[in-house]
C-alpha cells in the first residue's frame, strides 16, 4: 500500500512578553504609524530570560504530540527549523528528543531560515512515503529577539519569538501531503545573514563590538524576491498536485509582511480570505510563522476537513518552498480527557528522571573510569 503523509496533530507556544509598536517608540526612532502601513505589523511577543528555542519548542510539541493522542516513544523523526537554536551544536532537535523521552527517533535541526518548516515538512513527508518512517515531529521555533539589533530600526520592529509544531503520520488514505517544491538561490546569501559567530568569523571581541553577531538584512531586496516567489512556488507546488487554484481553499503563507502577502494574493488572483495572515499580533517569527498560523487557522475554523492547503514560504539562504496539503483530520480535534493530561504529565516528568539518571550513570562512569585510570590501569589516549 501507498503510504501518505498526514497531519493529524499540531500546536503553538509563544511567550507572554508581549512588545508593542509603541513600547518600540521608546527604543528607537520609529512609530506605530511607520510600522503598521508598512508591515502590518502591532505586537510581537518575546522570550523571557528563561525562554530559549529549545522550551518553546518543546511546549509546541507536546501539544502537537497531544492533538495527534501520540507517545513520544513512537515518534521516529524529530525535525527543529530553526536560524537561533539554543547551540550550533548539540542540535536543538537532540535537546526537544531527550526533554520528550522520545527515545527511538533520530533528531536533527534544519537551517533554511524562514522556509526551514516547509523544508522540515517536505523532507519527512518523504521519508514516510518512502516507508522508511512512521511518525515525525516537525517543529518550527525562533528567539530571534537574542539575535536582533535592538539599536536598528529597519530590522528590529519586524520580528518576533514562538514556536509551532505538526505531527505527521503515515496512513494509506488519500490526502495528506500532495506535493512540494523546494528552491534556493545562494547568490542572495548576503541579503539576510548573521555575519559573524561560524566559522567564516567566529566569536572575537572585535566581531561583538562591531555588532557582527546581530541579523543584518536589505529589507528592500528581499520583499522583491518574496513577491516574485510566493505566487511561483505557489502555482508550482499545485501543479504538481494537479491540481489548480480554483481548488485551493486556504494559503498559509510566511508572515513577514502584509504588503508581501496582499501582493502576493493580488498576483495569483485569489480572493484576501483565501490567504491567511496573523504577522499583526505576531510579527515575523521566521520558521515558526508558518505552524503557528496554520494552528491559529484551525483554532478559528478557517481549515475544514477535506480542505485544499497551501503552506509557502521564503527567507534567508535565500531559500524557498510550498507544500500542499489535502487535510484529513476531523476538525474540531477530539478534546483530551483529564486523565490522558494527567498521563501526558507523568509521560513527561519520567523523560526528565530518564533523562537525569542517564546522565547520573554517565558521570559515575567517568568516575570510575577516572578512578581506575589514577591506579595506572586505564590509558585515556587508547
Ligand atoms: O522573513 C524573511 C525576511 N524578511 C522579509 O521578508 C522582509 C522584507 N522586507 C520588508 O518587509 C520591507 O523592505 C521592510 C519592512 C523591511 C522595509 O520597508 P520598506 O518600505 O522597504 O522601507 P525602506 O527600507 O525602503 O525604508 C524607507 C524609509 C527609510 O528612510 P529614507 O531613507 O527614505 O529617509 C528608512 O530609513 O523608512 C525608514 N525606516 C524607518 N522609519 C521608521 C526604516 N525602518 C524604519 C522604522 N521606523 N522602523
Amino acid at each position: 500500500m501507498t503510504m501518505r503523509a498526514h497531519i493529524t496533530g499540531w500546536g503553538k507556544f509563544v511567550p507572554a512578553q508581549v512588545l508593542t509598536n509603541d513600547d518600540l517608540t521608546q527604543i528607537v526612532d520609529t512609530s506605530d504609524e511607520w510600522i503598521h502601513t508598512r508591515t502590518g505589523i502591532a505586537e510581537r511577543h518575546i522570550a523571557s530570560d528563561d525562554e530559549t528555542t529549545s522550551t518553546m519548542a518543546l511546549q509546541a510539541a507536546r501539544q502537537a504530540l497531544g492533538v495527534a493522542a501520540l507517545k513520544p516513544s513512537h515518534l521516529d523523526l524529530i525535525i527543529v527549523a530553526t536560524a537561533t537554536p539554543d547551540y550550533l551544536f548539540p542540535s536543538t532537535a537532540c535537546l526537544v528528543q531527550d526533554a520528550l523521552g522520545a527515545s527511538r527517533a533520530a533528531a536533527f535541526d534544519l537551517s533554511a531560515g524562514c522556509t526551514g518548516f516547509v523544508y522540515g515538512l517536505s523532507v519527512a513527508a518523504d521519508l514516510i512515503s518512502s516507508g522508511a518512517y512512521e511518525n515525525a515531529l516537525i517543529i518550527g521555533a525562533e528567539t530571534l529577539s537574542r539575535i536582533v539589533d535592538w539599536s536598528d530600526r529597519a530590522t528590529c520592529v519586524l520580528f518576533g519569538d514562538g514556536a509551532g509544531a505538526v505531527v505527521l503520520q503515515a496512513n494509506g488514505a488519500e490526502g495528506g501531503v500532495l506535493s512540494t517544491v523546494l528552491g534556493s538561490d545562494g547568490s542572495g546569501a548576503n541579503l539576510l545573514r548573521l555575519p559573524a559567530g561560524g566559522s567564516y568569523e567566529p566569536a572575537s571581541h572585535h566581531s561583538v563590538a562591531e555588532g557582527r553577531h546581530y541579523l543584518k538584512m536589505r529589507g528592500r531586496e528581499v520583499f522583491r524576491f518574496a513577491v516574485r516567489t510566493l505566487p511561483a512556488a505557489t502555482r508550482l507546488v499545485l501543479e504538481r498536485a494537479g491540481l489548480t487554484l480554483a481548488e485551493l481553499n486556504l494559503v498559509i503563507p510566511h508572515q513577514a509582511n502584509q504588503r508581501i502577502i496582499e501582493a502576493s494574493t493580488r498576483s495569483l488572483g485569489l480572493p484576501p480570505e483565501a490567504v491567511f495572515s496573523n504577522l499583526e499580533r505576531y510579527g515575523n517569527t521566521s520558521a515558526a510563522s508558518i505552524p503557528i498560523a496554520l494552528c491559529e487557522a484551525i483554532e478559528k475554523k478557517r481549515v475544514k476537513q477535506n480542505d485544499l492547503l497551501v503552506c509557502v514560504g521564503f527567507g534567508a539562504g535565500l531559500t524557498w518552498g510550498a507544500t500542499a496539503v489535502r487535510w484529513s483530520m476531523p476538525l474540531p480535534p477530539q478534546p483530551i480527557s483529564p486523565w490522558r493530561r494527567i498521563w501526558q504529565k507523568l509521560r513527561y516528568f519520567y523523560a526528565a528522571a530518564r533523562s537525569s539518571v542517564r546522565r547520573l550513570l554517565r558521570w559515575l562512569l567517568a568516575l570510575g573510569t577516572n578512578w581506575k585510570g589514577s591506579d595506572g590501569h586505564t590509558n585515556h589516549d587508547k
